[in-house]
């Protein structure tokens, strides 16, 4: 059996878990939340470097992982070239914004973009948009928004701050969009698990798009496993450097586990 280490700075990884368990079931997933140090969204790039490489010694020291997956869009965006170079050996699968499946799905050519200050920030979004945007045939225009506090009240499951941030996030977006924006992507794995509000606010005519799937497919490829074998479900270890309930509560909450998370000092 494959053993796949996946982390994020807290609870918003368990968006790619979902997509990782319905595609990879029999795989087993050992899964991160560094609640102690989330949100990573406003911490500098040697802080979010030096809690990634902790992790995944960790993961590979203690769980002997066959790949690891960066459930998280800072992280990718700040620290995964100096895990790569450090772990030369590990297959390691980030999550990237999906600018480029949106840009293929967008009509009117103007997309929306939330995500963290830490990504929107970073060297390698600047790459990913301006390749796009200067796109000779059909380009398209990114309205780009910093969500600050939005990944930490999803963090402490505060309704009534999520509410009222998605308010402001997507008032600001249609204040900056010049025509009309038909598609809207979620750059931090948190903002699935508010995806109920923001479709709320958004209307129906615009469309949200999340990495999940395509980072499970992705991983899939990377373990070297075939498509449609069916094998049975395996249940994830779920480790928490922060209060382990919550993390418990989240998966019982937005994947249906009732597995107990555990505390891990690291
Ligand atoms: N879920 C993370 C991401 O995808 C990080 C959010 C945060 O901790 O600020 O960017």
């Amino acid at each position: 059996m494959k053993t796949v280490g996946v982390f994020d700075s807290g609870v918003g990884g368990l968006s790619v878990l979902r997509a990782l368990l319905a595609e990879l079931p029999g795989v087993r997933f050992i899964y991160v939340a560094d609640s102690a140090y989330a949100p990573y969204g406003e911490r500098t790039v040697s802080e979010i470097t030096d809690r990634s490489e902790r992790i995944t010694a960790w993961l590979r020291g203690t769980h002997h992982i066959d790949a690891l997956v960066v459930a998280c869009n800072t992280a990718t965006a700040l620290a995964i070239d100096s895990l790569r170079a450090t772990h030369p050996d590990l297959p390691i699968v980030g999550v990237e914004p999906a600018l480029k499946p949106a840009a293929l799905m967008s009509h009117t050519r103007h997309v929306g973009v939330l995500a963290t200050r830490g990504t929107l920030d970073s060297q390698r979004f600047a790459r990913l948009r301006t390749q796009l945007e200067s796109a000779a045939l059909s380009p398209v225009h990114f309205i780009c928004q910093p969500c600050d506090g939005l990944a930490d009240a999803i963090e402490r499951h505060d309704l009534r701050t999520q509410q009222s941030l998605c308010e402001r996030y997507v008032a600001a977006l249609r204040e900056h969009a010049p025509g009309d924006m038909d598609t809207v992507v979620l750059g931090c794995t948190h903002y699935p698990f508010a995806a109920d509000v923001l479709t709320q606010l958004l209307g129906p005519a615009v469309t949200l798009v999340d990495t999940g799937i395509a980072v499970a497919r992705r991983t899939r490829d990377v373990l070297g496993m075939s498509i449609g074998v069916v094998t049975p479900a395996t249940p994830p270890v779920l480790l928490s450097t922060g209060d382990p309930a919550k993390l418990s509560q989240g998966a019982s909450r937005w994947l249906d586990l009732q597995t107990r998370a555990e505390q891990l000092l690291v």
